[in-house]
Parts: structure tokens; sequence; C-alpha cells
């Protein structure tokens, strides 16, 4: 229903469920409407309300764990929050066809983040640079001169890089700041060095400063995973010939995504299907991973391209790796406060925030195969609409004992799990049981 009035004055002033009572009258939301947007589960009322602004509730995904996963021969039960069926079941089930090789194998480069500085009206580029380059050593000093635990643990910033834009309103100077963040994703810490620094960024420069804030293309903190699939495992009856066909398919879906930026949006909205549900399950800035892993795919490259490689051995093995910029932290944000986001820490066990980059590209290579493994033989419709076959039940107005009954019924079916055939399978469900129920009256 649309709302009248979009202006709340005074809103952000109420408490959290007298909101929720203005939003239910001003929406007409049904009771039905309010009572789930103001139910709250692991994060309580009180805290949901200090992390954003507004709230009148909070909103649950189901986390499902994926299973089978040895990395840098270490296993993991790996959580992931998501709404889309089939993901967490290709994951754990890719997981499971690389462990005689040993599983995953990571290499994941230092917690470091860049912050920018726009330099703007500067006369003369090369003397601006050049008196960054002078002070180089102080600028460092100045922004590491902080109480912090960061700085402390021995990270902060370590670097000081210039940029040469050349833009539409003309030339700038880009200074960026690499700060070692440790075990934070850095954010805050980044954005407060950038903007600490800056008054003599532009006194040095005799130019002007504009924006202050950190870059999310994070390419000093790269997470790296690989891992080797044998015909044998590849297969699902472990036949060898059926193994090396499917490789061959396989290797055709990744040379599609490699060469063309249509195919590599889907092929990488895949594998993000994996990273991104698992930093939304530990409490990452999942839109900051988003955004960092697409524009990397077409970082320094012809065009956006697959952030996998995949290619066979002299075995006929199929090996696979993948490479994203992952600036993910196990400390301080949403990973702190968020009692959920807490215990997924928990669960995985990580101990450094290179740990868990490494966890989760190892969990997008996986998903990556899983999604070419199901195109290039069954396609996904019919694994997925199965897993989504109790949603659609659910759908069609389906109560749980016939839910079940449905999913029993359909289960070993060689139809195509449609709309149309739940809505069948319930129809003939429903005749037969008010047909028993006739006979027994
Ligand atoms: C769906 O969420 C993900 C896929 O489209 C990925 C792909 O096409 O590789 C199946």
């Amino acid at each position: 229903m649309a709302v009248e009035d979009s202006r709340l004055k005074g809103f952000h002033h109420l408490s959290v469920s007298e909101r929720l009572n203005l939003i239910k009258m001003a929406a007409g939301l049904s009771d039905e409407a309010a009572n789930a947007l103001g139910s709250f589960a692991e994060l309580d009322c009180e805290a949901a309300d200090r992390m954003v602004e507004n709230v009148i509730g909070t909103m649950s995904l189901p986390i499902g764990i994926a299973t089978n996963f040895v990395i840098d021969s270490k296993h993991y039960l790996i959580p992931l929050c998501i709404e889309e069926s089939s993901v967490v079941a290709a994951a754990s089930n890719m997981a499971k066809r690389c462990l005689k090789n040993g599983g995953f194998f990571t290499e994941c480069d230092p917690p470091l983040m860049i912050a920018q500085i726009q330099v703007l009206d500067i006369e003369n580029i090369a003397a601006a640079e050049e008196a960054l380059a002078e002070a180089r050593d102080s600028l460092i000093t100045q922004c590491n001169d902080v109480d912090s635990t960061m700085i402390r643990l021995g990270g902060g910033c370590k670097s000081i890089l210039t940029r040469v834009i050349e833009s539409q309103i003309g030339t700038m100077l880009v200074v960026h700041l690499i700060v070692d963040c440790q075990d934070a994703m850095g954010a805050n810490a980044v954005n407060t060095m950038a903007e600490r620094i800056s008054p003599r960024i532009a006194e040095l420069t005799k130019g002007r400063v504009n924006l202050r804030i950190l870059s999310n293309l994070a390419v000093h903190r790269i997470a790296r995973a690989s891992a080797i699939f044998t015909p044998e495992e590849i297969d699902n009856s472990g036949d060898r010939e059926k193994g090396l066909a499917i490789i061959a398919s396989v290797l055709e879906a990744y040379h599609f995504a490699a060469a063309d930026p249509f195919r590599a949006t889907t092929h990488n909205k895949g594998l993000m299907n994996a990273i991104s549900s698992i930093a939304l399950a530990c409490g990452q800035d999942w839109r900051a991973v988003e955004a960092g892993c697409h524009a990397w795919a077409s970082h320094g490259r012809a065009h956006y391209s697959s952030l996998t490689e995949w290619w066979q051995d002299d075995e006929g093995n199929l090996c696979g790796r993948i490479e994203v910029p992952l600036a993910v932290g196990i400390i301080g944000g949403a990973s702190k406060i968020h009692p959920g986001a807490r215990a997924n820490l928990e669960l995985l066990g990580v101990e450094s925030a290179q740990e868990l980059a490494g966890v989760m590209a190892a969990a997008g290579l996986a998903q990556n195969l899983g999604a070419m493994k199901a195109l290039s033989t069954d396609g996904i419709q019919a694994g997925h609409m199965r897993m989504h076959m109790r949603n659609m039940a659910s759908s069609e107005g389906a109560d749980s004992v016939e839910i079940e009954k449905i999913a029993v019924l359909l289960e070993d079916s060689s139809e195509t799990i449609t709309p149309q055939l739940i809505r069948t399978t319930l129809k003939h469900l429903r005749d037969d049981h008010s047909s028993c129920n006739n006979n027994v009256d």
C-alpha cells in the first residue's frame, strides 16, 4: 500500500515500538506484517536501534552450513547467510571433491587498505608530488601518532603514494595512504587517518583537499585460493571417463566467462553467492566486498572478466584458482556488535582477518565450480527447483504437512519441478484427502 506522506517529522525521536506503530498506521500494514517486522531474534531491539537510524525491527535470513571444507589442512564448517537455495549444497558438494589433493590452499596479502585524499587546484603538480615525497616519513609518523590498539599491534600507515588523475574538471592529485589494518576491516581507521592528515597535505601541495575516504578497491588485500579436482572426484559415480568429459565442459564454461563480460558477470555473481553470504553471516560490510570484487574483475584488464581461473594439468585433473580483494575483519564493526555475527565467527574458528579472507575465497572457488558443473551438465533448474520445491509449495498455500508430502512425492520425479506441477500435486493431495474423508463419513 502506498503511503500518503513519507515526511515523518520527529520519527527518529520515537522509540522502536512507537516507530513501528506509526509505520503500521501510515502504510496500512496488517498485524501479521507488523509482527514480522517487530519480532527480534538474536539481534535485540536495543542493539538494532544503536546500529542504524529509524529502526522499526530486524529481518532474519537462513544460515546454512557448508560442510567438507578443508583449507590449508584445517577443517571448517562455514556459515552462509543467504535466501537462495542450492548455494550451500553446491559449495559443500564441491568442497568434498578436492579432498584427495588436500582441499583448498590459500595465500592472502597482509590487511592493507587504501585511503584516498583528493587534492585540487594545484598549480605545480610535480612540485606537489616532490613536497609529499620529501615529507613522506613525517606524514606517516603523523598518521600513526594516535593511541590505537591497531598501531600498538604493528598496524598503521605504512606508505604514501601519489597518483595524477586527468578528469573533465582538470588535473587532480590523489594521495593514497596505505594502511595496515591488522584484524579490522579498517574503514574507520583509514577514514580517520585521511581526515587527520589532509590539512598538512593541502599545505604541502599548495592545493585544496576535497574527499578523504577509503577505496573499496582493496588491491593490496588480495585473497587467493586454489584446489585440484581429480576426474574421479568430479563425476558423481567416480568414473574417470565421465569425469574427464565433465572437466572438458567446465573448461568450456570457464572460457566463455573469461572472454565475455556478459557471461563473466553471472559467473562472478555465482561465486559471490558464497563470498557475500559468508560476509553477511560474519557481520562484514558485504557491499564493500561486492564492490571491490567486481571492480577487481576489470582492474588492469582489457575487459570485465572471470574472478577465477580454471585449467587442466598433465594428469587430467581440473585445477582452479581464485583471486579477490577481501577487506574483512574479525574485530570491530558488526562482527563485534551482532551476536549472530559473533557466533558465526566463533563457529568458523578463524583467528585473523587474513584467515577469514582465505575461507571466503575458498568457498567462492567451490561455488564457482558447482555452478559451472551444474550448468554444463544437467542445467541448474532441475536441482534448483528441487531445492526450491518446499518454498513453492508454501507459496501455493500448502501447510507444513502438505509441504512434506509434496516433497516426498516429487523427490524422485523425473518431471521438471515447476509451480504448475506443485499446484497439480497439491490439488491431487487435497482431492485424495477429501475423497478419503468422504469415504470415512
Ligand atoms: C545463480 O545465483 C548463480 C549462477 O547463475 C552462477 C553462474 O551462472 O555461474 C548459477
